[in-house]
């Protein structure tokens, strides 16, 4: 963990160390409380990092119909919400290698009132919304971490883009949110 919690910030960069799926549906969970219709959230990290995990987690956080799951073939899938919070739009721009493609996708009819995750969207969804809350997967232990890391160790940083991201009460959340996650089990 590298941010200490009560340091004020101006901006939303925040590193947590996450060390098995389960506390990554935890993360996703948590994050999922500061989430609200009209958020894009952007999560990059290679293949396997624990990218659709984190979004299971925001979808259960939501309270979403469906599964939330590596789509082989739908790109982009809309669980409805089972109570009276935001839709989740879960897409995987992996196959996608163009803006024109993501267009072709239609998030933007949805974005208004649904949570949007897109993983694999880093350089092509970003221009969507006005904010971005930008979730980075990295699979290899920080240096610290080295002597007892499981093999399954995340080093994740959630950063936010934007207005609704320099909002100080927002920021303040965000932190509590994904360190919180970090301490808990
Ligand atoms: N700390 C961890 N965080 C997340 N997943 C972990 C962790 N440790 C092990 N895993 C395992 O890693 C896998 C992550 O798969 P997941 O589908 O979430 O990755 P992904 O980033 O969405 O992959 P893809 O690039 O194919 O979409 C799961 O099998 C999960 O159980
Ligand atoms: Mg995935």
């Amino acid at each position: 963990m590298v941010a200490a919690p009560d340091e004020p910030s101006a901006v939303l960069d925040v590193q947590v160390t996450v060390a098995t799926a389960v506390q990554m549906r935890d993360l996703g969970e948590r994050l999922s409380g500061l989430l609200r219709a009209g958020d894009l959230v952007v999560l990059s990290g290679s293949l396997g990092a624990g990218k659709t995990t984190l979004a299971q987690g925001i979808g259960a956080g939501l309270g979403v119909r469906g599964r939330v799951t590596s789509p082989t073939f739908v790109i982009a899938r809309v669980h409805r919400s089972l109570g009276d919070g935001p839709d989740l739009v879960h897409a995987d721009a992996y196959r996608l290698g163009s803006r024109a493609e993501v267009d072709d996708l239609d998030l933007d009819a949805d974005l208004a009132t649904a949570v949007t995750v897109v993983e694999w969207g880093t350089g092509l969804v970003e221009d969507l919304a006005d904010s971005v809350l930008a979730v980075t997967i990295e699979a290899e232990a920080g240096p610290t971490e080295a002597a007892d890391a499981a093999a399954g160790q995340r080093t994740v940083r959630v950063r936010g883009w934007g207005e609704r991201w320099q909002q100080p009460e927002a920021i303040a959340a965000a932190r509590r949110a994904a360190t919180g996650a970090a301490a808990s089990r």
